[in-house]
């Protein structure tokens, strides 16, 4: 049987290096965002987008994911001291080509801020079961509500990668492409 594909290593909050999640905090803010639920791809040990939207008032929720075992205890103790970020934020471990849709529900924003980054050799194989890239972001576009809005980060390792891909599926997919908010590729879905 396959082991789950998951990242060895763990990612703190290096804003000059990778701003995207502090980013994606400051877009949601610019955009008076309140009550929406939110799809994080990538939560990093520092929860930053969880934290900040779970303590700033604006009672938007966030559902992130990590495939770093050090990034979820990370989570795990940090709930465990504050059950006001515990309500509005939940963090899980797992690899994102994994994700099988009926366990979600639909969001408002989705941040697909590290699409095609993680993608492993085996990880589209009848063996391990999982998604290619193309195939993740129709999940998510799927699940991102009409009028919600879908992240990317322009300044990803693998940007390269990703820009065929947004491409082709800006002609096909129900969405619009609004612009750029500082390093981050702004949709919305039709
Ligand atoms: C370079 S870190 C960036 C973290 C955070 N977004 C930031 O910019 O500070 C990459 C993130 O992607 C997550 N990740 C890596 N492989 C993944 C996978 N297969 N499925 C879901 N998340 C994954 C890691 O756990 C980590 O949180």
């Amino acid at each position: 049987m396959a082991k789950l594909n998951y990242w060895t290593d763990k990612w703190d909050l290096h804003v000059d290096v990778c701003p995207c999640d502090v980013h994606v905090n400051e877009w949601l803010a610019e955009q008076k965002a309140t009550s929406k639920l939110i799809y994080h791809f990538g939560t990093g040990t520092h929860h930053v987008i969880g934290k900040e939207q779970a303590e700033n008032g604006s009672g938007n929720m966030v559902f992130g994911i990590t495939a770093s075992i050090e990034e979820y205890d990370a989570y795990v103790k940090l709930v465990a001291s504050n059950a006001r970020v515990a309500k509005s934020y939940v963090a899980y471990f797992g690899d994102i080509y994994l994700t099988n849709p009926k366990l979600l529900p639909d969001f408002d924003v989705v941040t697909m801020l590290h699409l095609c980054e993680f993608f492993y050799p085996n990880t589209a194989s009848a063996d391990y079961g999982g998604i290619d890239d193309r195939g993740l972001l129709d999940l998510f576009t799927a699940k991102t509500r009409p009028g919600g809005h879908i992240l990317f980060y322009t300044k990803s390792i693998a940007f390269d990668k990703v820009r065929p891909i947004l491409a082709k599926w800006e002609t096909e997919a129900p969405v619009a492409r609004l612009g750029e908010f500082k390093t981050l590729a702004v949709y919305r879905k039709t």
